[in-house]
């Protein structure tokens, strides 16, 4: 390669000074005066961009009628100290190549200060811009250090399934994958759809959780985690829901509830820490454009250990708590976001481990409590957010297991049931939403706007 990435040239100025370098990106803006012109170049590998200057006298004003913004240019010159505040090097031009140019009459990225609402109209464009190109790279930050943080403690990345004949995770409806015709649909003599007929010779979805086969993983391997993307076909039209999200699922055999407790808040305050460390002119951005107290937040559940508190006891807090909620409180409800923030945000102030939910309100695969009544779910509450991580220590008993299936009316999962069946060890795991993580270290407000391409109800754009 040829050309220096501007992150390079903006990190190392001594290195570049006096010498001659190729730059290349798009230009974000352009001003001057009769003399001499600045272009900001930006090439996506940094939030900041390179100063380019061109001295008229050497390189006419009318050759510069291509670069404006949006165009994408190579430039050659010499790199040396700026004189102008703002930045210690640019680079004063020899010449200049543009490669594509970019309509001043129709390029929808002319100005700062575009909505996220309309940026997110043109999202096969918004990662040009410099509130996507932070979130993006904070994005990737985030992904690394996931697989980071498993991989040094011994973990192994598990590939599971997208496609999958198994529905009984129960975590959300399913996306169905068919081949068979839809307007012609093969029947059986009952009337029903001929799945014998369909590609996989059964009816098949897009997965909603790899858990399910992460425990096989689990069971063999010692500790695996999946990272992989997940589908639900729920209507739900919230800033913090989205049909295609990635989700990490970290299965530990021989963990117990409680390691499985350390493991999670010591996983998310690894990636928080990662990304204050490797993307801080990212976060600062954000920070000063959309949530000021982002940093603040960000050190404080790094540095604050996480509340622990069974759902028995968070159910009276919510009750005494004397506040008119939308939907009421009582033991046994599924708790909603605003019962969840009102615990994280207005009385312990900090990240909350809820625990020992009823089992009704959770997936059949939970451990059984003592009290017959509850099982042994973890979900991990942020401020902001609400719930980022949902997990739990799994039954391992064959019989409870199967009997629980059993009064849930779940079949054909004697694959499942066989790590009871053989060699059982008691085991824990969780999942953590990849873009719920990226809301709370961006200070983002919608999901839609984490991730380069949303997908959610009425959404299927680019
Ligand atoms: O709580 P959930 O449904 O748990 C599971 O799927 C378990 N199998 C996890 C496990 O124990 N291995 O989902 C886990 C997390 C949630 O806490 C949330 O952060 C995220 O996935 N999530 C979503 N993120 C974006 N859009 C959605 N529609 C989401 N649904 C869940
Ligand atoms: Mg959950």
């Amino acid at each position: 390669m040829n050309h220096i990435p501007v992150k390079q040239l903006l990190a190392d100025p001594d290195i570049y000074i006096g010498s001659e370098v190729d730059v290349k990106g798009w230009v974000r803006t352009r001003r001057g005066n009769k003399n001499v012109a600045f272009i900001a170049l930006n090439d996506g590998s940094s939030i900041k961009n390179i100063q380019i200057v061109v001295d008229f006298a050497k390189i006419p004003e009318d050759s510069l009628k291509d670069v404006t913004t949006g165009a994408s240019l190579h430039v050659k010159g010499m790199a040396v100290a700026s004189q102008g505040k703002g930045q210690a090097i640019e680079v004063q031009a020899d010449e200049i190549e543009v490669y594509g140019t970019a309509s001043v009459a129709d390029y929808p990225l002319q100005k700062k200060g575009h909505s996220l609402e309309f940026l997110r109209e043109i999202a096969n464009l918004r990662p040009r811009t410099n509130t996507f190109g932070a979130v993006l790279r904070i994005r990737h930050t985030l992904a690394y250090a996931i697989h980071k943080f498993f991989n040094d403690r011994g973990f192994y990345y598990f590939h599971t399934p997208l496609i999958t004949a198994s529905d009984a995770e129960g975590a959300g409806a399913q996306f169905q994958v068919t081949t068979l015709p839809l307007e012609d649909l093969p029947r059986t003599e009952d009337g029903k759809v001929d799945y014998d007929q369909d590609f996989f010779g059964k009816m098949a979805c897009l997965t909603v959780s790899g858990q399910l086969e992460g425990e096989l993983g689990a069971t063999a391997l010692g500790c695996i985690y999946t990272f992989g993307p997940t589908f639900r076909a729920e209507n739900s039209n919230t800033p913090r829901h989205l049909s295609e999200f990635w989700m990490i699922e970290p299965e530990m055999a021989f963990y117990e509830i409680e390691d499985n407790m350390d493991l999670a808040e010591e996983f998310v305050k690894y990636c928080i820490s990662y990304a204050l460390e490797h993307n801080r002119e990212d976060i600062e951005f954000l920070a000063e454009h959309f949530d000021k107290d982002l940093i603040d937040r960000l050190n404080f559940v790094v540095e604050n250990d996480f509340v622990r508190l069974p759902y028995t006891e968070g159910i009276k807090i919510l009750e005494e708590s004397g506040k008119k909620f939308e939907f009421p409180v009582y033991w046994g409800v599924d708790l909603a976001s605003e019962h969840e923030r009102y615990l994280v945000e207005q009385h312990f102030k900090k990240p909350v481990i809820l625990t020992d939910y009823p089992k009704e309100i959770k997936a059949f695969y939970m451990k059984l409590n003592d009290d017959g009544k509850t099982v042994r779910a973890m979900d991990v509450l942020f401020p902001k957010i609400g719930e980022i991580i949902g997990g739990s220590q799994r039954e391992e008993n064959y019989d409870k297991l199967k009997g629980r299936m059993q009064e849930l009316g779940l079949q054909g999962m004697d694959w499942y049931l066989d790590t009871r069946k053989y060699g059982t060890v008691p085991h824990s795991g969780f999942g953590l939403g990849f873009e719920r993580l990226i809301l709370f270290v961006t200070g983002m407000q919608n999901i839609r706007d984490v991730i380069p391409f949303p997908r959610y109800p009425n959404n299927c754009e680019f």
